[in-house]
């Protein structure tokens, strides 16, 4: 009989996990690709990363981030063509954030070849409104690790400081009320119709990420199990 543990199916294909910002993607791509040892691939922080180094990339998306706005789909699709082509990703990766509309969707199948998303297994997240707002402004990050904290759900051991390399925590400059907003609308315009076009493409599931992030782990990891 096939591997159908949750390490054997990353290594078969991939996972993506889709939802609104806030929806707990990072939290739950960093313990899956811990679990799995496969790596998490997150266009945020890719691009965060790319903005602190002030490459080209980073100058291209730094001022559509910090209004919220996505940045531009055949920036993104290189990014992932070049990240999905390195050694660490043979046995499988976890998307997290990307593809984030229909054109990324498609410009991924692209790049896959003929199989397009087949062998995935898509996880849509879904979180109400208000919990969403409350995690996004209580949300603490690292911005040299990216560990992700929130004040009350998940604190810091220490007052403010990460707990893997005790930098000093920030608030996204994206996690702004106002610029929130600007996301959420985003998400309903251009990344929910994702829905939809995975659903018939791919292993799909809706997820309850209005959980404790335990709960919703293990039910990422039991759906993986009977994914195969
Ligand atoms: P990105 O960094 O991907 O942000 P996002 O999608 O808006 O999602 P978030 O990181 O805000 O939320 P999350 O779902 O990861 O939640 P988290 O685990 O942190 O993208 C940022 C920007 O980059 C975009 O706006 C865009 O400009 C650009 N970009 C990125 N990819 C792009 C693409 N493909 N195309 C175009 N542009 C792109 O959790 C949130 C908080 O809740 C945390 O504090 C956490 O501790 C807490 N929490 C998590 N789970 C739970 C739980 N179960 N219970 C209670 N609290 C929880
Ligand atoms: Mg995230």
């Amino acid at each position: 009989m096939a591997d159908a543990s949750p390490r054997a199916v990353a290594a078969q294909s991939g996972i993506i996990l889709l939802g609104p910002p806030g929806a707990g993607k990072g939290t739950q791509a960093a313990r899956l690709a811990d679990a799995m040892r496969v790596p998490r691939i997150s266009t945020g922080d890719m691009l965060r990363e790319a903005i602190a180094a002030r490459t080209p990339l980073g100058q291209q998306a730094g001022p559509l981030m910090e209004k919220g706005g996505l940045v531009p789909d055949e920036l993104l699709i290189g990014v992932i063509e070049e990240r999905i082509g390195r050694r660490d990703c043979i046995g499988g990766y976890i998307l997290d954030g990307f593809p984030r509309t229909i054109g990324q969707a498609h410009g991924f199948e692209k790049m896959l070849g003929g199989n397009g998303a087949n062998g995935f297994v898509v996880f849509n997240v879904e979180v109400p409104r208000d919990e969403l707002l409350r995690r996004l402004s209580g949300r603490r990050w690292c911005p040299k690790c990216q560990a992700t904290f929130h004040v009350i759900n998940n604190p810091p051991k220490s007052n403010l400081t990460c707990d893997r390399c005790l930098t000093q925590l920030i608030q996204r400059e994206d996690d702004m009320e106002a610029v929130v907003a600007r996301r959420l609308r985003d998400y309903d315009e251009r990344t929910a119709p994702l829905i939809g076009f995975y659903r018939s493409r791919a292993h799909f599931h809706t997820v309850n990420g209005h959980r404790p992030v335990e709960a919703v782990f293990s039910d990422l990891t039991a759906i993986l199990e009977t994914a195969r």
